[in-house]
């Protein structure tokens, strides 16, 4: 039984149409690839169907040439319907099959294009639907590389696996069922020896396969692990390079490489000998060889005529011919199940749950009340127990050592993730009773890891407010810090940036995020880390842009540098994902705790220096 991954309490992004099917629990092998091709289903029988028949027309031809052999030797068919026909009849018969089954097997293949590209679209449009709609932590933790992976190359393989291989699998099918048939026919002795050779044929093709899924994952498993060598060796040249002159990843890369070749030559080895065996029992030449004797026997001995034995030859390659083509549909049905099984686990993902109704917060307060949260794939909780009131238009700062939780504090707001105990309440609202849009209207977050599309400067700005006029985006680079620079790129605001465009330093980057949220003008601001990329003058543009942004706004902030948060209104000290202390900076440093601690290791590297002694040496 499918189900699907509607929700009651989950709109369908995708409208009235129902959702793909995810995995199955449990399954026949193929079970997941046939339930996602399912809206494809029908088109892909049709294709199917008429590559079957096309080919059943060719057969036939065959068989209809034979006649008109028969027929111009003086002899007729003792067939129904056909007893009174002559060459010409057969003549014209055959010539018709071939045009239909030309005609048929293109009608196939265009049918079946369709068909994949039908499915391309769908599971496209789908895919990226149901990515909107899954929680953003997911995304992350996923890595963009594997979900990449599976909205190219495995939507590709599927359309592949239907453009190409059910027409394949149609004529492959169909061909030794019609030559076969055929044979019987005209003559039953010749047919059971064509026959004989196929079933032997399979049986070879079995035994060469046997070891074929476990050589095939050892196979793709040291080729992936060439791929991620040469991506690491090329992402980390930089890095390896300074460090030990590329050697380390290098090695690695070469490891992968005698990794591969062994593979590879155990794979030559144990499968070669049955391979090659196969090949030549796969081939037609076998089939021919044996028909071919028995058919001059019986030749010989009067029992069947030159036509008929010439179409007996003719039909028994037809035979022959589609082994190996079976061979490769299994391949391609082993790609298009990988692919299908990827597609429906990331499809099973769970959708963020919205709410029917969505609520409107109050004012732009912000509550943490009793937050519990671990991230899935970990044992350990990230936050417990954390509790905190941000009052509007007030800033709170949320500090502590590394990995104590701050910038999960900071995810939780926008529901990277949803808590799994107590609430986060925005104007008196639980973030889960707001709608994504409602949320994302109330509350800005800059985060450290900024984007820019390949687009104009100006566009990655006013992404914030899609309907900002230039003077709007104008407005809120300057009060950014990011004008000056803008206006000195070679098209100033037209300037393409993003990896593939014109490159900023972090610096400059992080001043186009605090322009867009500038730009979003939300009442409530989350703030990560915006500091990062300190050298003085940055931090000078940073720190003012920052205040720019802000200016009335609630604001919670997480820095590392104590020195931006010592005004702040309430500084909320995390430890081990508890809160162990919150207050005013002056109480804190008075109560003596982790946040005096942290403040006086603060304090001594303002005063630290490269220099150590007076011989200077850096220490
Ligand atoms: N995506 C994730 N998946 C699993 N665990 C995570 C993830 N992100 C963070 N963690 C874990 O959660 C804990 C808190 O991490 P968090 O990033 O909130 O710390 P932080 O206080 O921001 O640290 P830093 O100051 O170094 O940025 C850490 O133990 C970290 O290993
Ligand atoms: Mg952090």
């Amino acid at each position: 039984m499918m189900d699907t991954i509607a929700d009651p309490d989950v709109k369908t992004a995708a409208g009235a149409r129902p959702p793909l099917p995810k995995r199955p629990e449990t399954g026949a092998p193929g079970s997941g690839l046939w339930a996602i091709i399912g809206p494809v289903r029908g088109t892909i029988w049709l294709a199917m169907g008429m590559a079957g028949l096309g080919m059943v027309c060719a057969v036939t031809a065959v068989a209809a040439l034979g006649a008109v052999l028969e027929c111009l030797r003086g002899g007729h068919v003792d067939l129904p319907l056909v007893r009174t026909w002559d060459a010409w009849a057969f003549g014209g018969l055959a010539a018709g099959l071939i045009c239909a089954s030309f005609l048929l097997r293109t009608l196939a293949f265009v049918v079946s294009h369709l068909g994949a590209f039908r499915l391309e679209q769908r599971l496209r449009t789908d895919l990226t639907a149901h990515l909107a709609r899954v929680p953003l932590g997911h995304v992350i933790t996923a890595g963009t590389g594997t979900l990449t992976k599976t909205l190219q190359s495995d939507v590709w393989s599927l359309h592949a696996f239907v453009a190409d291989s059910t027409p394949l699998f149609g004529r492959n099918i169909a061909a030794p069922i019609a030559s076969l048939t055929l044979l019987f026919l005209i003559e039953w002795r010749l047919a059971l020896v064509a026959l004989g050779v196929f079933i032997l044929g399979m049986v070879v093709m079995r035994l060469a396969m046997r070891d074929y899924a476990t050589l095939r994952r050892r196979y793709d498993q040291a080729r992936e692990a060439i791929q991620a060598a040469v991506i690491e060796f090329v992402q980390a040249m930089a890095v390896v390079r300074l460090f030990d002159g590329g050697s380390t990843s290098f090695r690695r890369y070469h490891a992968a490489l005698l990794t591969f070749r062994e593979v590879l030559r155990t794979w030559i080895v144990t499968s070669g000998k049955a391979a090659r065996i196969a090949l030549l029992v796969l081939s037609p030449m076998p089939t021919l060889l044996a028909v071919s004797v028995a058919g001059v026997v019986l030749h010989a001995q009067g029992t069947i005529g030159f036509p008929a034995l010439a179409a007996v030859l003719m039909l028994s390659t037809g035979v022959a011919d589609a082994l190996i083509p079976l061979m490769w549909i299994n391949e391609f049905l082993r790609k298009a199940r990988a692919g299908a099984l990827r597609v429906q686990d990331l499809l099973a993902v769970p959708p963020l749950p919205t709410p029917q109704r969505s609520a409107t917060p109050r004012d732009a307060s912000v509550v943490f009340d009793a937050v519990r949260f671990r991230y899935p794939n970990r044992t350990d909780a990230a936050l417990s127990d954390v509790s905190f009131t941000v009052a509007p238009g007030t800033v709170t700062a949320v500090v502590g050592p590394s990995g104590s939780g701050k910038s999960t504090v900071a995810r939780l707001i926008p529901r990277f993730w949803d808590v799994d105990g107590g609430a986060i309440r925005i104007g008196g609202v639980d973030v889960r009773d707001c709608a994504p849009d409602a949320l994302m209207r109330h509350v800005s977050f800059v985060f450290q890891d900024t984007f820019l599309f390949h687009d104009s400067t100006a566009d990655n700005t006013r992404l914030a407010r899609p309907e900002a006029t230039q003077a709007d985006v104008e407005a809120a680079a300057r009060a950014a810090q990011a004008h000056a620079f803008i206006a000195a790129l070679p098209n100033g605001y037209d300037t393409v940036a993003g990896d593939r465009g014109t490159r900023l330093s972090g610096g400059q980057r992080q001043r186009i995020t605090l322009a867009r949220a500038i730009l979003r003008d939300a009442p409530i601001l989350v703030l990560d880390e915006a500091t990062a990329f300190a050298d003085p003058e940055n931090e000078a543009l940073i720190i003012a842009a920052l205040a720019n942004l802000m200016r009335g706004k609630t604001t919670i902030v997480i820095a590392h540098r104590l020195s931006t948060i010592r005004d702040a209104d309430q500084i909320a000290v995390l430890d081990h994902g508890r809160i162990a202390e919150c207050g005013r900076h002056d109480a804190l440093v008075a109560a003596d705790g982790l946040y005096a601690r942290l403040w006086r290791t603060h304090e001594a590297a303002q005063g630290w220096t490269l220099r150590t002694d007076s011989t200077g040496d850096p220490s």
